[in-house]
C-alpha cells in the first residue's frame, strides 16, 4: 500500500483564501458600528530562532490575509512583570483582536501566569485555562490552532468521524490535550498515550486514527501502525546536517518512508500540519474579531 499524501500546504492555502474573503467583507461592512479589520498581536521574547521563524511567518500571513499585525520583541532578560504591563496594554487596545504570546517564555517567566492574564476573547491560541475549560465541557471556545488544523484535515477526509478509535499519543496542553478533547466531541473513542504509557506500539496498533505529538523524531516505526490507518504527524524536529556546514532538515514524530507503505493517509513533514497550525491562527483571530464586534463568526469550514 501506498499511502495518500494529505497535502497540508493545500488545505492551509485554502483555509486561508476564506478567511481573506471574509477579512474584504468585514472592510466594506455597513454594520453599526462601523467596518472591521482584524488585528493579530504577537509577541516574542528572546531570541529563540525557530521561534523568531514562526512569528515572521505569522506577520507575513497576517498582513496577507488582510488583517493588521502587530509585533513585539522583548529582551531575553525581560522580568514577568513587564510583559504582565504589554498584555494588560493589549487587552485594552480596541485594534487588537488576538494575541499570541509565542511560547517556550524564558525561564524566570511564570508561563501559566502569562496566559491567564490575556483576555480569554482575544486568546486565539486557546491556552487560557477558561477556552481550555470551555472545550473541555463543550462550550463555545477559542481553541488550540495545531489541534484545530488535524481535526479539519480528519473531517475533510472522513466527513463524519464517529465511532473512530483515535490514539493521540503526547499529552502537552497544547496539542496533545486539546486533540484528544477535539476528537471526543466529534464522537471519537479516544486514547491518549504517551512517554509513561506501557507498550506505546501495541496502543498505537489499535488507531484508526493515529495523532502523534511527542517531540521524537521518527518514532512511530511502521510496525505501530495498523494497515489502513489514518496518520497526523505533528512533530516538526530538526535534525542536524550530516556535513559541517550542510543544511540540516525537518522530519516528524513519524517514519513517513516505513510509514507510508503501511497506512491509508499520512501528513508529510513539513508541508502538513504546520501550515495549517498558522491558517487556523488567522481563522482563530476572525473568529474573535467577529464575536469582539458582536458580529457571528463565519463558518470556515
Ligand atoms: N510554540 C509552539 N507552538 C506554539 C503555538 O501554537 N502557540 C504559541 N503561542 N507558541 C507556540
Amino acid at each position: 500500500m501506498t499511502a495518500e499524501i494529505i497535502d497540508g500546504k493545500a488545505f492551509a492555502a485554502s483555509l486561508r483564501t476564506k478567511v481573506a474573503a471574509q477579512v474584504s467583507l468585514l472592510a466594506a461592512d455597513s454594520h453599526p458600528d462601523g467596518a472591521l479589520q482584524p488585528g493579530l498581536a504577537v509577541v516574542l521574547v528572546g531570541e529563540d530562532p525557530a521561534s523568531q521563524v514562526y512569528v515572521r511567518n505569522k506577520a507575513r500571513q497576517t498582513q496577507e490575509v488582510g488583517m493588521r499585525s502587530f509585533e513585539h520583541r522583548l529582551e531575553a532578560t525581560t522580568g514577568q512583570a513587564e510583559l504582565l504591563s504589554l498584555v494588560e496594554r493589549l487587552n485594552r487596545d480596541p485594534a487588537v483582536h488576538g494575541i499570541l504570546v509565542q511560547l517556550p517564555l524564558p525561564a524566570q517567566i511564570d508561563a501559566a501566569a502569562v496566559i491567564n492574564a490575556i483576555d480569554p476573547a482575544k486568546d486565539v491560541d486557546g491556552f487560557h485555562i477558561l477556552n481550555a475549560g470551555r472545550l473541555a465541557t463543550g462550550q463555545d471556545a477559542l481553541v488550540p490552532c495545531t489541534p484545530l488544523g488535524c481535526l479539519m484535515m480528519l473531517q475533510a477526509r472522513f466527513g463524519d468521524l464517529s465511532g473512530q478509535h483515535a490514539v493521540v499519543l503526547g499529552r502537552s496542553n497544547i496539542v496533545g490535550k486539546p486533540m484528544a478533547q477535539l476528537l471526543l466531541a466529534a464522537n471519537c473513542t479516544v486514547t491518549v498515550a504517551h512517554s509513561r504509557s506501557r507498550d506505546l506500539p501495541a496502543i498505537c496498533r489499535e488507531a484508526d486514527i493515529l495523532v502523534a505529538a511527542v517531540g521524537r523524531p521518527r518514532m512511530v516505526a511502521a510496525d505501530w501502525i495498523k494497515p489502513g490507518a489514518t496518520v497526523i504527524d505533528v512533530g516538526i524536529n530538526r535534525l542536524e546536517p550530516e556535513a559541517p556546514g550542510g543544511k540540516g532538515w525537518l522530519v516528524g514524530d513519524v517514519d513517513f518512508e516505513a510509514a507510508s507503505r503501511v497506512a491509508a493517509a499520512i501528513t508529510p513533514v513539513p508541508g502538513g500540519v504546520g501550515p495549517m497550525t498558522i491558517a487556523c491562527l488567522l481563522a482563530n483571530t476572525l473568529t474573535a474579531a467577529c464575536r469582539a464586534s458582536g458580529r457571528a463568526a463565519p463558518d470556515l469550514q
